[in-house]
């Protein structure tokens, strides 16, 4: 039998780093008040700050001889000498040359590190994603202005899977427990992406201020705390299967965050299962 032909293959291979830094966002052509409307709490000019976590992919071939896209002893030194030495316990705009121009947004702060890794990794650089917390990451893949951005958001709803047109015990057979006629709930995780160019001043792809208030408007003051089958008017002839339920809140999300774009939906039922929608 053949061999399949591994060494063709592009395999990915992701290292994770963590960095603590400060930083603020404040442009000082508006006044301080603008500044608050626009940035809130993060435009406080004496900064605050995060534990970053750096997830840095590259993408290759296994060398014969190591079996190793890099290695990782490499890497880390790599990482260590031109990321943490850079950022770590430092503040991002008085403390570090990137970010005169544009605020230090996690968007931004991307496609820094990834001009400062792409030369050192020969090519192989694949994504730069960085958490600013477990709510909130971002990546970028070396395409010319593409960013993309993820928020993380929860509500508590309660359904049964009942199609109207089955008889009862079909019901049953079908969805099991999910057929419960008094119903059952869980606590829903939807991670929200949207991709797009980002701002040459604020250095942002969307304020998110403004995501979480068309988020919070359109999905989670409808659902959160609601009885998904009787109390949401447009799932009322709807099977709210997680699937159902994923194009439902694509659907609503849809044309909202222009000049962004929805790129992906993932909603998550319990930590075991989850459904991802990318519009079709
Ligand atoms: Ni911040």
């Amino acid at each position: 039998m053949e061999k399949p032909a591994i060494q063709s293959e592009k395999i990915y291979i992701t290292k994770s780093i963590e960095f603590s830094a400060a930083h603020y966002y404040y442009l000082e052509d508006l006044s301080k008040d603008e500044n608050f409307k626009i940035f809130g709490k993060c435009s406080n000019k004496n900064s605050h700050g995060h534990n970053y976590i750096l997830h840095v992919t590259l993408k290759g071939e296994a060398s014969i001889k190591t079996g190793m896209i890099i290695n990782l002893i490499d890497l880390k030194e790599i990482l260590k000498d031109k990321i943490i030495k850079v950022f770590d316990h430092k503040n991002l705009n008085l403390d570090t040359p990137y970010f005169s121009e544009i605020l230090p947004t996690t968007e931004y702060l991307t496609h820094v590190i990834w001009g400062i890794l792409n030369p050192e990794l020969s090519n192989k650089l694949a994504k730069v994603t960085i958490f600013e917390e477990e709510d909130f990451y971002c990546y970028y893949k070396g395409e010319v202005n593409m960013y993309y951005l993820t928020r993380v958001y929860k509500f508590s709803a309660s359904h049964r899977l009942h199609n109207v047109c089955m008889k009862e015990d079909e019901n049953i057979l079908i969805f099991g427990k999910c057929n419960n006629a008094t119903f059952h709930g869980h606590n829903f995780k939807l991670e929200v992406t949207l991709k797009g160019n980002i701002d040459n001043k604020t250095g942002m792809l969307i304020n998110i201020i403004n995501m979480d208030r068309i988020i919070n408007e359109q999905i989670i003051n409808l659902l959160d705390h609601k009885n998904l089958n009787t109390d949401v008017d447009d799932l009322k002839n709807t099977i709210t299967t997680g699937e159902n339920l994923v194009r439902f809140i694509w659907d609503k999300l849809y044309g909202l965050f222009y000049p962004a774009e929805l790129h992906r939906l993932k909603l998550f039922e319990t930590d075991r299962n989850y459904f991802e929608y990318y519009g079709g």
